[in-house]
């Protein structure tokens, strides 16, 4: 279904990414807002998926990209790196994650993660974590830019 990739070309793991996200994408929950998106994250040679999933009380939302990092986490995944990340949804342009997410994504998958931004219509962009939150928050400069696994590598090292 994937029709192009302008910012570099796609691997056979990015397209097994977005064929998880597209799955996942089936599950989602979204009765208010009917905007379907699924994602699915590679955490080592794992891939763990996640849709959106919407209740009543709007705020307690979950985007598709952090429920599959959460999910990762509860799954005992989370220790091996982040690499990639695909998301989905029907929009005229490959959707973009929102700020909260990109948040997550970049504490979890440092600054070179690979973010596979796609839609149903098969348009692909790929770019790295570092253009989509530039300048992000973090408790500790020092890990500015660093994945976790990095992070405590750093620290051990006392640096
Ligand atoms: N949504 C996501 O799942 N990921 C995004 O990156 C943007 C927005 C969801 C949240 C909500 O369920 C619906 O899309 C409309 O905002």
């Amino acid at each position: 279904m994937v029709k192009e990739a302008p910012a570099t070309s796609l691997t056979a793991g990015d397209r097994r990414l977005i064929d998880a996200a597209l799955a996942a994408r089936e599950h989602a929950h979204a009765p208010w807002s009917r905007f379907k998106v699924g994602a699915a994250a590679r955490f080592g040679k794992r891939i763990v998926a996640g849709c959106n999933i919407e209740f009543d009380v709007y705020g307690l939302t979950n985007c598709a990209e952090r429920t599959a990092i959460f999910s990762a986490f509860a799954a005992g995944l989370a220790r091996q790196p982040l690499t990639a990340i695909a998301v989905i949804a029907d929009t005229p342009e490959p959707v973009c994650p929102c700020g909260a997410c990109r948040q997550v994504m970049l504490e979890c998958g440092g600054a070179d993660l690979r973010v596979i931004l796609a839609n149903l219509r098969g348009d692909v962009h790929i770019v790295q974590m570092r253009d989509l939150l530039p300048g992000a928050f973090r408790l500790d400069p020092r890990t500015q830019g660093k994945s976790p696994s990095r992070r405590s590598a750093s620290h051990k090292a006392g640096r």
